[in-house]
């Protein structure tokens, strides 16, 4: 392959710096290099610095003139629920009226209404339809997605979901990293015994994904309603077991104590938060949890009640910020309108939103070492935005600034 050599760009943000996800103050430094390029060859970052000094080198390259604009790495999103039918429109109009989420479940919406179109709808329609959700995340700069199953909750139909998400990997220039969240709803046909359904995820269907090697992590819902702790402390310990690492969905709409059981269960996230108090807080520090903040799903839900972003960022947390795209709750793949949400709604600076959305995100997913910022020997997975300073990533909101995408150095929107 040809080498390519960005040049000029008015904020090369590199996120150089220690090979951890970052904390405190370390949120807040992005190593910005002004006038800045970077010389990629074989679709791995080479070098680094002012385009001065690049420029030296990149006599045979292609150049991409970034001048007046940011280059930044491609958006690592740590949560989505990017396979499912349909849509939720009924759910939306109904909370407009002033419908919660929970009551919309209870009427039949929720959840249950997408699990039913998703097991009717055949793997290829499901593909078709992912995919061009997919191409949503890319306009939107982002070009690693975590992607979690849930819709299927049968085992056969569960498979289908990771089946898709696999195809997704290679039919697309989006990295995606797939979650078994067989645990996402008690399905209708369980609803009077529940534990029989516990006992399928762990009996069934954990089994067959971990042989055909379908996901990386284990993920559940713990919330009223869906599945209590004692619950959640199984099917995690029996995924734990089987080798997958766990990411969970906690205290959204209640505080259960989900923050607290994350860190017993050594989670590498807990995700949500709205309602974790400070306990769960030092819990999470303690145990060396990432959290996961989805403020996509607060705003949209209508609520106010966001995660506490500061307190946790204060107390050293590894702070991520993700768009948990899905249908019913956060219906956006946009990772700039999560950043301007992360700004106005939970008080985080735009560094500090810039950190959680690539390198903190990269490191959950276990690929710090390959992306999430721009450094020698990192893939080269980065966007250009039309704007001279990365804060206007957050404070333009609803402005497409991405200018394009690149993947392994080619670009891909
Ligand atoms: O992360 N909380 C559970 N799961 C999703 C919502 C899924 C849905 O409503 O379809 C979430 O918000
Ligand atoms: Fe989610």
């Amino acid at each position: 392959m040809k080498s390519v050599a960005v040049l000029h760009a008015s904020q090369l943000i590199t996120l150089a710096g220690p090979k951890r996800p970052r904390v405190g103050v370390e949120m807040s430094k992005l190593a910005i290099i002004r006038d800045g390029g970077m010389l990629i060859r074989d679709g791995i970052i080479e070098s680094v610095g002012l385009s001065g000094e690049i420029e030296k080198n990149a006599r045979d390259a292609e150049i991409i003139d970034a001048r007046d604009r940011v280059v930044l790495s491609g958006f690592v999103d740590a949560h989505t629920h990017l396979v499912f039918a349909g849509d939720r429109l009924d759910d939306f109009e109904r909370r407009a009226k002033g419908e919660s989420y929970e009551q919309i479940a209870a009427a039949g919406g929720g959840i249950w209404s997408t699990v039913e179109k998703t097991r009717a709808a055949k793997d290829v329609d499901l593909f078709a339809q992912a995919k061009r959700r997919a191409d949503w995340f890319l306009q939107g700069g982002t070009t690693t997605v975590e992607a979690k199953s849930g819709y299927g909750l049968t085992v056969e139909d569960e498979l289908k979901i990771l089946r898709v998400i696999r195809r997704l990997n290679t039919e697309t220039p989006i990295e995606f990293v797939p979650t078994f969240l067989g645990a996402h709803a008690i399905p209708e046909e369980f609803r009077s015994a529940p534990e029989q359904y516990v006992a399928l995820v762990i009996h069934e269907m954990l089994p067959r994904v971990v042989e055909e090697q379908l996901a990386e992590s284990c993920d559940i819902f713990c919330e009223r309603g869906y599945f209590d702790i004692e619950q959640s402390r199984k099917i995690l310990t029996a995924a734990k077991k089987l080798g997958l690492k766990l990411r969970m969905h906690v205290d959204q709409l209640t505080n259960s104590g989900g923050a607290k059981l994350a860190a017993e269960l050594g989670a590498t996230t807990a995700d949500h938060l709205e309602k974790t108090d400070e306990q769960g807080i030092a819990a999470m520090k303690a145990a060396g949890v990432q959290p996961v903040l989805l403020p996509g799903s607060v705003y949209a839900l209508g609520s106010t009640c966001y995660p506490r972003a500061r307190e946790m960022i204060d107390a050293g947390l590894a702070v991520i910020v993700a768009t948990d795209f899905n249908p019913g709750s956060s219906p956006t793949p946009s990772m700039p309108m999560v950043l301007s949400l992360a700004c106005t709604q939970m008080k985080m600076s735009p560094a500090e939103a810039v950190t959680a959305s690539t390198i903190n995100a990269a490191y959950s997913l276990t690929r710090g070492e390959k992306i999430g910022s721009l450094e020698v020997g990192k893939l080269a997975n980065f966007s250009i935005f039309d704007c001279e300073d990365y804060s206007e990533l957050a404070y333009w909101f609803g402005v497409p600034q991405v200018h394009s995408v690149y993947v392994h150095g080619k670009r891909v929107f």
